[in-house]
């Protein structure tokens, strides 16, 4: 890497952010475009966000993702945004010009990574696990697709909100659903970690069920879900993808999903 006094700066700020794989592929997409340009990581305490994010501006930071617990507050001090985001009232992906421009990338990701398991959504009874940040972004790309959406959260006024501004429906336990079901997503943190109490029996999963785990490794859902037959994909792809279209919406430019998936070879948990 080649650092000059011209060399454009992008990044990530979220807190935590050192567990992020987004400067690995983000470096990989600028060497492979030849592009004088840098992607670091900057962690920031939630008490100094709005003075870190209006001082990357000010510093000539060209473009940066947003991340955990971050997305909301920086769609609040956007001077525009895209309508996605304006739904999602969140964004992922933020420029910096004369003005400081928002969007929401994870929608697009998780719909292009989602696709890559089934192309028909249309109609099909998408089971949403969770009903933080992700899972906004996930019932929104669902939404648009016209999917019919069920939602379950551990905290079920957090899934009669979100329910409500998308028409889904509230279900108490995973299990009311999940034979009906054709898709499940899971948008929570359960799965991070292998000891973690499971959503429901995954035994319950069936070989006509498609399942789509937001976490980049393979998770228990991940894993039972290959067992019994089914078609199942952890979130990797998802991230690779949102994190292309931010890499077009700063550049202008398409980058190479395999750079992406070269890049972070060595990262990737399994
Ligand atoms: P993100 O932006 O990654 O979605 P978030 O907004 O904090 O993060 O949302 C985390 C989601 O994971 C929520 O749906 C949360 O459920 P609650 O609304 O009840 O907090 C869910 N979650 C986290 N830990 C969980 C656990 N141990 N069991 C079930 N759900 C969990």
């Amino acid at each position: 890497m080649n650092l000059s006094g011209k060399t454009e700066v992008y990044g990530i700020v979220g807190f935590p952010v050192k567990h992020s794989l987004s400067p690995v592929f983000q470096n990989a997409f600028f060497e492979y475009l030849s592009l004088d340009a840098v992607y670091v990581p900057f962690e920031v305490k939630p008490d100094s966000f709005k003075e870190a994010f209006l001082g990357l501006k000010a510093l000539g930071v060209k473009g940066v993702n947003i991340t955990v617990p971050f997305k909301e507050r920086a769609f609040e001090l956007c001077d525009l945004s895209d309508e996605p985001s304006k739904v999602i009232r969140a964004v992922n992906t933020v420029k910096f010009t004369d003005r400081i421009e928002g969007y929401n990338t994870d929608w697009i990701g998780f719909l292009r990574a989602l696709r890559e398991l089934e192309k028909e959504l249309e109609g099909k009874k998408v089971l949403v696990l969770g009903a933080g940040g992700t899972a906004k972004a996930v019932v929104y790309a669902l939404s648009r697709e016209g999917c019919y959406i069920y939602i379950f959260n551990r905290t079920y006024e957090r899934a009669i909100e979100l329910a409500r501004n998308f028409s889904a429906q509230v279900v108490k336990k995973p299990e009311d659903v999940l034979d009906d079901a054709d898709i499940i997503i899971n948008t929570t943190s359960v799965g991070l970690s292998d000891d973690d109490p499971p959503l429901f029996d995954y035994q319950m999963l069936r070989d006509h069920h498609i399942v789509f785990d937001v976490i980049y490794r393979s998770t228990p859902l991940v894993k039972t879900a290959l067992k019994k037959g089914a078609k199942a994909q952890n979130g990797l792809s998802m991230l690779i993808y949102q994190g292309m279209e931010s890499f077009r919406i700063w550049t202008g430019l398409e980058a190479p999903v395999s750079v992406a998936i070269n890049s972070l070879s060595d990262y990737v948990l399994s």
